[in-house]
């Protein structure tokens, strides 16, 4: 399978040890309690629980070589289930960066034959309930899987692919996702002759 068009391994580009004791500051009890989608909403998109980047010294000169990084990191927890089909509305590219528990789960990319949906009936994490889209992402109906990927590298993911996530295993995988400014193509440009 040809993933070209959708995630990029970056080899050298952050030490994920560092980012994940920054990681381990913001989280806490309820975060990790809390089924994804309402710990997606209350911690993930609440910028008291971003990394932010520029009152760091080693983030902020990860972000002078790549101006085009945000100038906030922010966490996601997933916990044993299915994140639904969707593509992301509010970024089209994002550096995602494993921290913990990130065996046993895979990001599922789809073709681009996808149907946006304005709202969906499905598993999230361990619960199950009708979800809108948002202003972060657009649910969406899925033709064809396309390849599955498994995190164990920081990797640019093309966010404005279908994608949904699985885990199988229990217990929460927490990653970190920085993102970028510029189109999949472009960031891979940037990132590759480094
Ligand atoms: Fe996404």
């Amino acid at each position: 399978m040809n993933t070209k068009n959708y995630i990029y391994e970056l080899d050298n580009f952050i030490d994920c040890l560092y980012v994940y004791n920054k990681a381990q500051k913001l989280l806490n009890e309820d975060w990790l309690e809390l089924s994804d989608p309402y710990a997606l909403g209350q911690y993930t998109d609440n910028e008291n629980y971003y990394i932010q980047v520029e009152s760091d010294d080693y983030l902020s000169s990860i972000k002078a070589k790549f101006p085009k990084l945000k100038s906030y990191i922010k966490l996601l927890k997933s916990e044993k289930g299915i994140w639904p089909a969707h593509v992301d509305n509010w970024r089209i590219t994002a550096i995602n960066i494993p921290l913990s528990n990130i065996e046993g789960c895979d990001t599922i990319f789809y073709k681009d034959n996808y149907v946006k949906k304005d709202s969906m009936y499905s598993p999230f994490g361990k619960v199950e309930g009708t979800w809108k889209s948002n202003k972060w992402i657009t649910y969406i109906e899925t033709k064809e899987e396309l390849f599955k990927h498994q995190l164990t590298k920081p990797t640019i993911i093309n966010t404005n692919k279908p994608h949904s996530v699985i885990k199988h295993t229990e217990g929460y995988r927490i990653i970190a996702s920085w993102t970028y400014d510029a189109p999949f193509e472009q960031a891979v440009k940037d990132f590759s002759c480094q």
